[in-house]
């Protein structure tokens, strides 16, 4: 038999291999368009962590010198890091558990719970913090603002009301997690991305027309320099921006598990980066020339939850029907924001559940979403433990999640190089070995850095409500 008859025994081992992943792949889920990825990945990303934390921060961190060094960040950091979770995700097409079992073996398998435990705790306040949006955004449309915003918030953002509409999100977000990911997020998330990026788009044009605006604009963005030589602030920049782009617990990681191989991790992770600070600038254009127009600069800086839920309320309540609709429609936009990113945070933990225990999805899906709504209970019955989970998950686990991250694509995996490349054309291979190197020095000694600034606060948090 001459050499060309012989089947080649390795060919059709690939082959076989290959059919069968793909099978596995196929009952798994799969995104069944690159946009419906893309989406669902910036969906994750795009949420309160953008209209309600980034104002914010931005405020208390110096402006538009907080604003550019935020850019510098996500895109030096951030971009990387999510990548590295795209390359585990996607080569091991497990979610976090599994896939860090499956790469380093049982050592690492704790990172896979620490994953799933911050995607318990983030959504357990995030859905209270969800709630009350939804209840902000009904109050609009069926009944106004009411003036005394400040007493109103107290009536509604603990107790019975909150723990209704906290309940209420996570029954929403179960059912649509619980469709599978074509049928489920990738349709939710095709349909409400856009929506969102229309109304926020129509109310920045919007609210340029208010009179006053300008002064907002200017606060944005003057840069204040002098701000941007604290080493905290840097670390507060970068803590944020985990949080934005929902690094640092799997949630891409999970997504890209069910990606295939054509795409470019590189473009996919700019793509999400830039929509996702999109979104947060334009976030800051909407607040603060609001903020000034109506006359509540006072509030700035106040508190997160104050600007938000008390000042912004109380401006719309005195412009009537106009702030009626402004408020109706901010409100909303941010509701969808939340719920994308709530099916993100849980499909986390439901898809960990399927890939570990074997269940359906539909167990899954509400297994965890019963844990976390049980979770939730506590931060909607008490303001300092929705705090206090708030810091030491996002600034504590996110970048101890993101280190972890960076060391094991960096260190431990074997080859991220050819999981990269795949999808990417060859001359961008110079810029994966660059991506490498920093994950491997670059991201962990940083993350070390911001770590020591924010222990400390998670520390102080945790204190402030179990100490006296
Ligand atoms: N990124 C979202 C926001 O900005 C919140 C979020 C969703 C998140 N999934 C996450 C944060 C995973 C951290 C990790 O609102």
């Amino acid at each position: 038999m001459s050499e060309g008859h012989r089947p080649d025994p390795s060919v059709t081992a690939v082959g076989d291999a290959d059919a069968t992943r793909d099978a596995a792949a196929e009952s798994r889920g799969h995104w069944s368009t690159r946009a419906g990825f893309i989406l669902a990945a910036v969906g994750s990303a795009v949420g309160l962590g953008n209209m309600w934390r980034f104002p914010y921060v931005t405020a208390e961190g110096g402006g538009a010198a907080f604003v550019l060094f935020y850019i510098a960040v996500t895109f030096i950091m951030g971009i990387p890091i999510m990548m590295g979770e795209f390359a585990i995700g996607r080569n091991t097409r497990l979610s976090p558990i599994g896939a860090w079992r499956k790469i380093g073996g049982r050592a690492w398998v704790p990172f896979g719970y620490l994953f799933v435990l911050t995607g318990l705790i983030i959504l357990g306040y995030y859905s209270v913090i969800a709630g009350w949006v939804a209840r902000y955004a009904l109050g609009a449309l069926f009944a106004g603002f009411p003036a005394e915003a400040g007493e109103h918030f107290n009536q509604i953002a603990t107790g019975a009301p909150a723990i209704a509409f906290h309940i209420g999100f996570m029954a929403l977000t179960i059912a649509i997690v619980m469709g599978g990911v074509e049928k489920g997020i990738e349709r939710a998330s095709l349909l409400m991305m856009p929506t969102l990026f229309v109304l926020i788009v129509g109310l920045a044009v919007w609210v340029s027309t208010m009179s006053g605006s300008g002064q907002g604009y200017a606060f944005y963005l003057t840069p204040d320099f002098g701000e941007l030589l604290r080493f905290d602030i840097l670390a507060e920049a970068t803590a944020q921006a985990f949080f934005s782009l929902s690094l640092g617990m799997g949630a891409l990681l999970t997504f890209s598990s069910y990606l295939g191989k054509k795409q470019s991790l590189g473009q996919e992770a700019g793509i999400i980066a830039f929509a996702d600070f999109g979104v947060a600038f334009t976030a800051g254009l909407l607040v603060f020339p609001i903020v000034f127009a109506l006359g509540l600069q006072g509030a700035i800086g106040e508190s997160t939850v104050g600007a938000l839920f008390i000042a912004l309320p109380s401006g719309f309540a005195t412009i009537g029907t106009l702030g009626r609709v402004l408020g109706a429609v901010f409100f909303i936009a941010l509701f969808i924001g939340a719920l994308t990113s709530a099916i993100s945070l849980l499909e986390v933990v439901t898809s960990s559940i399927i890939d570990e225990k074997g269940v359906s999805r539909r167990t899954a899906a509400i297994g965890a979403g019963v844990i976390i709504g049980l979770l939730g209970l506590w931060p909607a019955t008490n303001l300092d433990a929705l705090n206090a989970m708030d810091v030491v998950a996002g600034q504590v686990f996110l970048p101890l999640g993101g280190l972890a991250v960076a060391i094991f694509v960096g260190w431990v995996m074997k080859d991220p190089l050819e999981e990269v490349m795949q999808g990417m054309r060859p001359s961008a291979r110079p810029w994966m070995v660059a991506w490498r190197w920093l994950l491997r020095i670059a991201a962990p000694v940083f993350l070390v850095l911001v770590l020591w600034t924010t222990v400390p606060a998670g520390w102080e948090a945790v204190r402030a409500l179990f100490g006296d």
